[in-house]
């Protein structure tokens, strides 16, 4: 088994750069599907969702390779269009080829994705948009076959609540509908405007991405390969800011968009860490002296605070002087780092969707906590670098999906961490 080792109690100082944004790179391979060209990713973190995206789309024909930081698609030659059952169980976003292989092929076959580990996560808007854009969708025994793809039409499509992968997926398998496509109550989120600008750079006509009324304009065979860089991961940047804010000392990030932080920024900042915008692509954060805490944190869609900061933010308010609350609204099963916090010594309670985070008496204590999921993991590694004495973490197979060098990293920032990989 791999565990991670830290021994806390070390102040942070130094600067380091972040990896490309998981949540751009995984809808931006999907899109590769509907180039049926060569598409080079920039700054293609190396990631085990990002290998699980690539052998979906070797499945279906077309060829992966890695160049350094950089990811080469070819889709010239995909000849399939169904997702093996074990893909799409290694990862929900899976769903996000549905609409790319409806568009390029004319069909898609893949299974539910399965209950994941934040709680029930339905494709429900998914389906019912894409059949708004004419396609046919069968469910039997699990297996989704979607058809209709060479008569997809552009469609009003009215979001209930602003899904990330919903809105990503109608962006895919609109850009192969004739015609004028309008997406309302769309998702805001970066990685949205990442996934529109790589879709413009392949040829495809989209405006609006970034506001809540995205508009594609599409057509069959428009499309072709490019080539594009994608953005900082800002839940990555957000991990290691809580890292400073729980450990102590002065760290530069760089590579991620300060506007794009701001939420996380503010509540760190209201908790009592100094942190400067340095540069369009650099943060600074300082704390010298305790976090006070006493922050109020709600989960909300971009611009809000992002579900995906909570767990990290509230390892760092464990080591706060005053008591924080947390109320997430997105999914309901995201509390699952709090029971190996306590075992760290948190005073934590939770009822329903809400986080009461006490002031954890005598700091945090270093012991043997599981990840139960990916943000959870780096809550604990944020918790661990703040804590009196030494942790194992395990469970490191859920970091590995989203944090391309997570020990490295924070070991460049004066950690003392360390991975210990068993060859068994
Ligand atoms: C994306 C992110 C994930 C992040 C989440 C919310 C990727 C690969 N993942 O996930 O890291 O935590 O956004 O910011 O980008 N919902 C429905 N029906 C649907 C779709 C969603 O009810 O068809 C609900 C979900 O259960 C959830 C809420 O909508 O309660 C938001 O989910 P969504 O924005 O779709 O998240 P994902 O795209 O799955």
């Amino acid at each position: 088994m791999s565990v991670i080792l830290v021994e806390g109690g070390k102040r942070l100082s130094g600067a380091v750069t972040v990896q490309g944004a998981k949540n751009s790179v995984l809808p931006i391979l999907a899109a590769t599907v509907l180039s049926g060209g060569v598409c080079c990713v920039k700054g293609c973190p190396d990631l085990s969702d990002v290998d699980t995206a690539a052998q979906i789309i070797r499945h279906l024909g077309g060829e992966v390779r890695r160049e350094g930081a950089d990811l080469v698609v070819d889709t010239r030659c995909i000849s399939r269009c169904e997702i093996p059952e074990e893909l799409m169980r290694q990862m929900r976003s899976s769903v996000m080829f549905l609409g790319a292989i409806l568009g390029r092929c004319g069909e898609a076959v893949c299974s539910q994705p399965g209950g994941c580990e934040l709680g029930p996560r339905p494709i429900d808007l998914h389906l019912s948009a894409l059949r708004k854009l004419g396609a046919g969708i069968e469910q039997r025994g699990g297996r989704l076959r979607c058809t209709g793809g060479a008569a997809l039409r552009g469609a009003e499509i009215t979001l209930t609540l602003p899904s990330v992968g919903a809105t990503e997926n109608i962006m895919l398998c609109a850009c192969a509908a004739e015609g004028v496509t309008v997406i309302r109550n769309a998702a805001r989120e970066p990685e949205i405007v990442d996934l529109a600008r790589f879709l413009r750079a392949m040829g495809a006509r989209i405006q609006g991405e970034g506001s809540s009324t995205v508009r594609i304009e599409g057509g069959r065979g428009t499309l072709r390969g490019c080539e594009h860089r994608v953005i900082g991961d800002r839940i990555v940047c957000a991990t290691y800011l809580s890292a400073v804010a729980c450990a102590g000392g002065e760290a530069s990030l760089i590579g991620a968009e300060p506007e794009q932080l701001a939420a996380v920024t503010g509540v760190l900042r209201d908790a009592g860490a100094e942190i400067l915008a340095t540069g369009p692509d650099a943060l600074t954060i300082r704390r010298d002296r305790p976090l006070e805490g006493g922050v109020v944190v709600r989960t909300s869609p971009y611009p809000g605070f992002p579900t995906d900061a909570q767990p990290v933010v509230m390892a760092a308010l464990c080591n706060a002087r005053r008591s924080s609350l947390f109320v997430e609204t997105m999914f309901e099963n995201r509390y699952r780092h709090v029971d190996e916090l306590r075992r760290m010594g948190a005073d934590i309670r939770v009822e329903d969707r809400v986080a009461v985070v006490g002031v954890t008496e005598n700091g945090l204590r270093g012991t043997a906590v599981t990840a139960h999921d990916l943000r959870g993991g780096g809550a604990l590694c944020v918790a661990a670098l703040g804590a009196e004495g030494p942790t194992i973490l395990t469970g490191l197979s859920h970091i590995r999906r989203g944090y391309a060098s997570l020990p490295e990293d924070l070991r460049s920032l004066g950690a003392d961490i360390a991975l210990h990989t068993d060859q068994n």
